[in-house]
């Protein structure tokens, strides 16, 4: 890799900036460089910038509890995205959510930079089960269990791949359930539990897959995956 993409992958520094310390000298390996295009060997080279050694993570991994308000994406003109509520010094791996979840919609987002794991997590084909509490306005009953089994129509005559409801409380009034889906079209659950006559107050994911949302994380907060977490999701 390029030393002036490795000082700004490594750092929050842009790539002009990383070009603009490399014509004062970096030192590598005890060695004074001045070219941008000096080939760095990733692992084994010692590139020192303000005195600190830079090292290189090429993927890395984050589970949020995403709060509300916030949304899932890298930027935004208006809203607070989830990239935002990361330090400086974690935004320099540019990493982005997978899958979305809406604005009003808390719990479990993985950002990565990771492309290849991201799809594989999001796409319908994979199956990857997503858990979701979610609470309704309303009454679910045990007839609906069958029903998310068999792929609920919701609106638009769309049949949703089989789920599953675990119903955890029901009144008239209101009802809180379990969904596990393994699809994540827009609005699904919401649209889900409207097709059941019910309407969602409330919903937080849980788990993605293996990764299940860590229950000590307050809303906001996150942390990097264990080494382990990373190995079960790429299994
Ligand atoms: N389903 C929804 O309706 N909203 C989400 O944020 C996620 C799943």
């Amino acid at each position: 890799m390029r030393l002036d993409k490795f000082i700004s992958a490594t750092t929050t520094l842009s790539r002009a900036e990383a070009k603009k310390i490399i014509k004062k000298g970096i030192l590598i390996n005890n060695i004074l460089v001045k070219s941008p295009d000096y080939k760095i060997d990733e692992i084994n080279d010692q590139v020192i910038v303000n005195g600190n050694r830079l090292f290189y993570q090429k993927y890395v991994y984050i589970m949020m509890n995403k709060p509300q308000n916030v949304i899932s994406a890298t930027e935004d003109a208006i809203d607070k995205t989830v990239v935002d509520l990361l330090e400086e010094k974690d935004r320099i791996y540019k990493v982005f959510p997978v899958g979305r979840l809406d604005k009003d919609t808390e719990g479990l987002m993985l950002l990565t930079n990771d492309g290849e794991l991201a799809h594989k997590l999001i796409s319908p084909k994979k199956d990857v089960e997503k858990k979701y509490y979610v609470e309704v306005s309303g009454e679910l009953k045990e007839e609906h269990l069958e029903l998310v089994k068999d792929g609920l129509v919701i609106d638009e005559g769309y049949k949703c791949k089989s789920a599953r409801l675990e119903i955890l409380e029901s009144s008239k009034v209101k009802s809180i359930a379990n969904i596990y889906i393994t699809e994540g079209k827009f609005h699904q659950v919401k649209r889900m539990m409207k097709a059941l006559g019910t309407t969602v107050t409330y919903l937080k994911r849980l788990s993605i897959g293996t990764l299940e949302l860590d229950k000590t994380l307050k809303l906001g907060e996150y942390r990097y995956l264990t080494d382990k977490e990373i190995k079960n999701l790429n299994k």
